[in-house]
């Protein structure tokens, strides 16, 4: 992992190259996408797009330990970036440190990601100050779905201000980016010429510093729903469904195993020098 980029290599990106990133939650995902992403977000929609939750609410911290540690493993060059489960951080900073540590030590993460603006400002600054490189996430923030009252575009009229407000608030407090979700796209535009940290979009803008997909999403293997702003590159979802009808069908069929799959009695000779 030597030449994965550091939390300040990405902040040094803004105005650059845009920022490649997608969420993985497993070894074989994060070896797909190693090559290709600037950094990889073991994001708790995990929680949605791997357990069937309904919501990011109850992710735990073990969760997100385990999860971790399989893309950790699938990375050689790309930085790894963990978000903060709901309830580990919210309390105060020490709160914060003891799990942002936990995590970035059993995960080897280089940064944690954490949802809130202003209200965070005093962790970010607190994390920031000993060492845990944070990357905030403003706008729709799931993990305040109970609260927001669903999952609605944030930051439409007056509200602008509020979140341009919390972008501010999370650069000056240290973070080294800032996860814009699911708001109008010049409104995203304005924040990302205003502060002086890449902003990730995710339903943001193509102005945006860097774009970051819920991996699942994007090659159409989590179809239970599609928020508009997701693109789907691929129908794994479909094409698995098909495979898996196949494989039914030739079984009922006594089709498979085949020839090639089952084994004689004799093992076959050795290739001379094997
Ligand atoms: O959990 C997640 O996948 C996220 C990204 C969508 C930013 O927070
Ligand atoms: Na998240």
């Amino acid at each position: 992992r030597q030449s994965a980029p550091l939390p300040t290599d990405i902040r040094a990106m803004k105005g650059a190259a845009p920022i490649v990133s997608l969420t993985a939650y497993t070894t074989p995902m994060a070896r797909m996408m190693d090559a290709h992403c600037d950094f990889v977000l073991v994001g708790d929609s995990v929680g949605m797009v791997l357990h069937g939750m309904r919501s990011t609410v109850g992710v735990t911290m073990e969760m997100m330990v385990m999860h971790g540690q399989a893309v950790a493993r699938g990375l050689d060059r790309a930085m790894l970036v963990i978000d903060m489960p709901f309830g580990s951080y919210e309390e105060d900073p020490r709160q914060a440190m003891r799990n942002a540590s936990h995590l970035m030590r059993e995960t080897g993460a280089a940064a944690v990601k954490l949802e809130g603006g202003a209200h965070m400002a005093d962790t970010i600054r607190f994390l920031t100050a000993r060492g845990v490189p944070v990357m905030a996430h403003i706008g729709l923030t799931p993990q305040a779905v109970g609260t927001l009252g669903g999952y609605k575009v944030q930051g439409r009229g007056a509200a602008a201000k509020h979140l341009s407000e919390d972008a501010q608030a999370v650069a000056d407090a240290g973070a080294f980016a800032v996860v814009l979700e699911k708001i109008p796209a010049a409104l995203a535009d304005r924040i990302t010429s205003e502060i002086a940290i890449p902003t990730i979009g995710i339903g943001a803008s193509a102005g945006c510093d860097g774009q970051v997909l819920v991996v699942d999403d994007m090659l159409g293997l989590f179809t239970a729903f599609k928020p508009k702003f997701v693109k789907r590159y691929a129908q794994l979802g479909a094409d698995g469904e098909a495979a898996i009808a196949a494989y039914a069908a030739e079984v009922r069929a006594r089709a498979f195993p085949a020839a090639e799959h089952v084994f004689a009695d004799e093992a076959p000779a050795k290739a001379p020098g094997a």
